[in-house]
């Protein structure tokens, strides 16, 4: 596919050139091959004056709610795809015309295929298309052109997934796939061909997720002393009335500990091997995890059950984005010309830490098999950024930001003390690592996904004037 860029004059004038086509084709096809000539030139003339001096090209596009498609010289037209980039609606006049993609895509749900041989009635047929119709319309053209039209990467991308999807028709995707956010190329339908599988469509189905959740905890260090904060943390995770199972995903060197070494808990711990041993591993889609919702923890960080309880919840009423507790932001340094990375405390954020955060489990599988190799074995090298990764990928999945809730307050403390002396986040390169983690992965995703956020979610009766017998989550108040 081909998309020439046209002068503005140029485009007015090829525009109008086919109008006045249609309109004497249709009517006085003969007279208008004798007269063509002299009529085509004081057309010209006249509308090129007209559209250079009173109109900006682009700025009309936006400004309209209809644009005319009709049929060009070739197979295709390229106003169709400006008019789609523009978000003003397709009136499609050209018979027979086989729309881009229309295999999977749903045109009738962002576009108005019209009748060339009707083209009188066209007029009245928009007028009675009505303003929510009309922004279903227009919002669906974003969606289209930003998911399967935007670049010529995701063109052919586009192309190949439909291949695919037509040689493997037992794993292809659905059309609710195809034609609802966040589109066909980050649903992988090897990971289910079935929607309800996936966090975003469980709205669209009526559906919602499990009332349960998989802890996963990343062990890099041996365990020696039964004081170690793993343990704590095993304990306090179990004992929440949502989880199913604990899995303890061991990355260290050290042979894992005995199962006696372990605490008895009432839910299911299981230690895997991690294979690899790699830092991105640890977002490994491992099979054992059957739950929707998984808690992907760090074995440092400091939970009560309360704050595990809680947190599910909120998970469970926005299960497409990643709920977590200490948060990071991103911001334009305009001096260096580059994005910047802050664990400053400020009034917003824009990514929460994968060592304490719930998010679906599809997202380990979008982060293993769709984030390029390239991505990935920075991460391991770095042992760095894994979690800025996974926070750029969600939000450029859901186009939304992650969802901060409330934590006790010595958390960040804690965290750093018990971080004091093996931790990575002790290394002063860790820092600069990340600045250029987030520039080599916003330089991947073409544009930076990240947004900010200025919403925490405390239970209801957080911190008010009454008893404290009262409140549901007693102790995230409680230091
Ligand atoms: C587009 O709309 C704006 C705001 O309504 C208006 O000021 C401008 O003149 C319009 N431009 C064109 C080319 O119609």
């Amino acid at each position: 596919m081909v998309i020439a860029r046209l002068t503005r004059g140029e485009s007015c004038f090829l525009l109008f050139l086919r109008l006045v086509c249609y309109f004497f084709s249709s009517f006085f096809r003969t007279l208008a091959l004798i007269f063509s000539d002299v009529f085509v030139c004081v057309c010209v003339c006249v509308y090129l004056c007209v559209c250079l001096s009173r109109f900006d090209y682009q700025e009309l596009l936006h400004n309209s709610t209809f644009c005319l498609v009709p049929r060009g010289r070739r197979l295709g037209s390229f106003r169709f795809l400006e008019a789609l980039q523009a978000a003003c609606i397709p009136v499609l006049l050209s018979n027979g015309w086989e729309l881009p993609f229309s295999e999977v895509i749903d045109w009738s749900k962002a576009a108005i295929i019209g009748d060339e041989r009707l083209l009188l009635q066209i007029p009245s047929i928009t007028r009675s298309v009505n303003a929510d119709r009309i922004l279903a319309l227009r919002q669906q053209t974003q969606f289209l052109w930003d998911s399967y039209f935007s670049s010529v990467a995701k063109i052919v991308l586009t192309t190949l997934e439909i291949i695919q999807d037509r040689i493997h028709t037992h794993i292809s995707r659905s059309r609710l796939m195809w034609n609802s956010l966040p589109g066909g190329l980050y649903t992988l339908p090897q990971f289910s061909s079935d929607p309800a599988h996936f966090p975003f469509y469980y709205g669209v189905l009526g559906k919602a997720p499990q009332q349960e959740f998989t802890a996963i905890i990343h062990a890099v260090t041996p365990l020696q002393s039964p004081l170690q904060p793993i343990l704590k943390l095993i304990i306090a995770v179990a004992k929440s009335k949502f989880c199913s199972q604990i899995i303890v995903l061991w990355n260290c060197d050290k042979p894992s500990p005995p199962r006696n070494k372990w605490p008895s808990t009432n839910v299911p711990l299981t230690v895997i091997e991690g294979e690899r041993k790699t830092m991105s591993g640890r977002f490994f889609p491992h099979d054992v995890v059957r739950t929707d919702a998984v808690l992907s923890l760090d074995e440092d960080s400091v939970l009560s059950t309360n704050e595990v309880d809680f947190a599910f919840i909120v998970w469970h009423s926005f299960p497409e984005r990643i709920v977590g507790y200490p948060a990071r932001s991103h911001y334009w340094d305009g001096g260096k010309g580059r994005w910047g990375y802050t664990s400053k405390w400020t009034n917003e954020y824009s990514m929460v830490l994968t060592g304490a955060a719930f998010y679906h489990r599809y997202y380990n599988y979008l982060y293993t098999h769709y984030l390029p190799s390239r991505l990935l074995s920075m991460v391991d090298q770095l042992a760095n950024c894994e979690d800025i990764l996974m926070n750029f990928l969600i939000s450029a999945v859901t186009k939304l930001p992650p969802i901060k809730v409330t934590q006790k307050k010595q958390y960040k403390e804690t965290m750093m003390q018990q971080g004091s002396k093996s931790s990575r986040w002790a290394d002063p390169d860790h820092f600069a690592q990340r600045q250029s983690c987030m520039n080599s992965f916003t330089g991947w995703f073409g544009f930076m996904p990240l947004l900010h956020s200025q919403l925490r979610l405390d239970p209801v009766l957080f911190k008010d004037q009454v008893s404290i017998l009262r409140k549901k989550y007693r102790d995230i108040e409680r230091l």
